[in-house]
């Protein structure tokens, strides 16, 4: 194995009602909070009222960012900025999914940067002494609440991008299940497709010796398989949402990826050109892609690998590498179907004309992938065999 330094400094606040104990983490950062959330989601369920309750308690001064869309954008991400100079605020609460603690993050790298804050997704310029944040998460699917990542998109140049640095890891997560209950059968199902999606990214590659982290991916891939489904059957089951939740964490903060390389993440930068086009859910697209994706980079070298998964998640019985590794290719695609997710790029709204411009921008720093690189060539067959 080879030699890794892992570091998830996190809190996490696990639970029912968790969030009442937000003030005190808070006031260990900071006094002036920028509040961030989404379209409304937030206030239907109550949480909205709970958080300004409890903010107004402790005496938190806040300022609200309303609105944030899901494929967060530069725009909301600069009305953020503007308003923490304006206020002083000090500190930045997230209450919602993926797409509001990204915002979050990207406004806490931009509020002391000089320039723009799409810089910092398009490789630019570097995040230093961003705000510190916290998040109360409410969607179980992209680990953001563990991790230093964001996702932003741009509607002028039709681009979606990561961006990312340890020091916008949230100092603290409340995650309490119940309050995943509202979330409806599609966001779940591509919650628990983005997650699984995750695992694959850190799961392929080629490295040997990693048994601990392999065993942990693939309890993580079984845990989507069974409560996925038992979550989109009944939307207030307890146990069911709490696996995803701490799935959703577990899979995106570090530590399946412990001494392997990079990851493969060819298809998540695949995935992203779909929702920069289309608006496309990401855990949708991921669906669409990741069959199709294995299909394409399975050959002598990465066969192992994928019969591995096939083995040890789906259960499939075969000697034979490539023969196996078909067969959970097969079980994905139907896992995901089973889900309602979409196959096709065409279910998911894209047109053959829109790949030449997704391929460009997808291969815009050069080849993707490390399980399999990936050439433009190879970025645009994918894109025509998903349509
Ligand atoms: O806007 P509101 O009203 O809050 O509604 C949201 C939104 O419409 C709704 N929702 C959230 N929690 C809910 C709820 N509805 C009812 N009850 C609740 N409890 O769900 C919709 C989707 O929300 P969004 O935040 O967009 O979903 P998700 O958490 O899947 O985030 C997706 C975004 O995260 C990025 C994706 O690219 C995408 O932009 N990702 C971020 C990553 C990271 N930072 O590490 C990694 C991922 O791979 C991913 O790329
Ligand atoms: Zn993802």
């Amino acid at each position: 194995m080879r030699d890794f330094n892992f570091c998830a400094p996190t809190k996490i606040l696990f639970g029912k009602n968790k969030v009442e104990e937000i003030g005190p983490e808070i006031k260990a950062h900071g006094t002036r909070v920028l509040l961030v959330y989404g379209g409304g989601s937030v206030k239907k369920m109550g949480l909205y009222d709970q958080v300004v309750t409890l903010l107004k308690a402790q005496s938190i001064f806040f300022v609200e960012l309303s609105g944030v869309q899901p494929n967060p954008r530069i725009t909301s991400v600069r009305d953020g900025v503007r308003l923490c100079r304006e206020h002083n605020l000090d500190f930045i609460l997230a209450i919602g999914g993926g797409s509001v603690i990204d915002c979050a993050k990207a406004i806490a790298a931009g509020v002391p940067y000089d320039g723009d804050a799409w810089d910092f997704p398009m490789g630019r310029a570097k995040v230093v002494n961003p705000l510190p944040l916290g998040t109360v998460l409410t969607l179980a699917a992209t680990g953001t609440e563990m991790n230093g990542n964001a996702v932003i998109s741009n509607d002028d140049v039709a681009d979606k991008r990561g961006m990312g640095a340890d020091s916008l890891r949230p100092k603290f997560s409340v995650l309490d299940p119940s309050l995943t209950f509202s979330v409806d059968k599609w966001q779940t199902a591509a919650g628990t497709a983005d997650i699984m999606a995750h695992i694959f990214e850190q799961y392929f590659t080629l490295d040997k010796g990693t048994f601990i982290q392999d065993a942990i991916a693939e309890a993580i891939l079984k845990t989507c398989i069974e409560y996925g489904p038992r979550a989109l059957n009944r939307s207030d089951d307890y146990e069911a949402r709490a696996n995803l939740m701490w799935a959703s964490s577990l899979a995106l903060n570090g530590l399946t990826s412990t001494a392997k390389p990079e990851g493969d993440w060819a298809t998540h930068q695949m995935e992203h050109q779909l929702s920069a086009v289309n608006d496309m859910t990401h855990g949708a697209g991921l669906a669409i892609l990741f069959p199709v994706w294995m299909r394409y980079v399975l050959n002598e070298q990465t066969a192992p690998k994928l019969a591995q998964m096939a083995r040890n998640v789906w259960g499939v019985d075969a000697d034979d590498d490539r023969e196996a590794a078909l067969k959970g290719i097969d079980a994905v695609r139907q896992f995901f179907n089973s889900l309602g997710m979409p196959s096709s790029l065409t279910q998911g709204g894209i047109r053959r004309d829109d790949i030449p411009g997704m391929v460009q921008k997808a291969c815009l720093f050069g080849p993707i992938g490390g399980f399999f690189k990936l050439e433009a060539k190879d970025v645009e067959a994918i894109y025509l065999n998903a349509l």
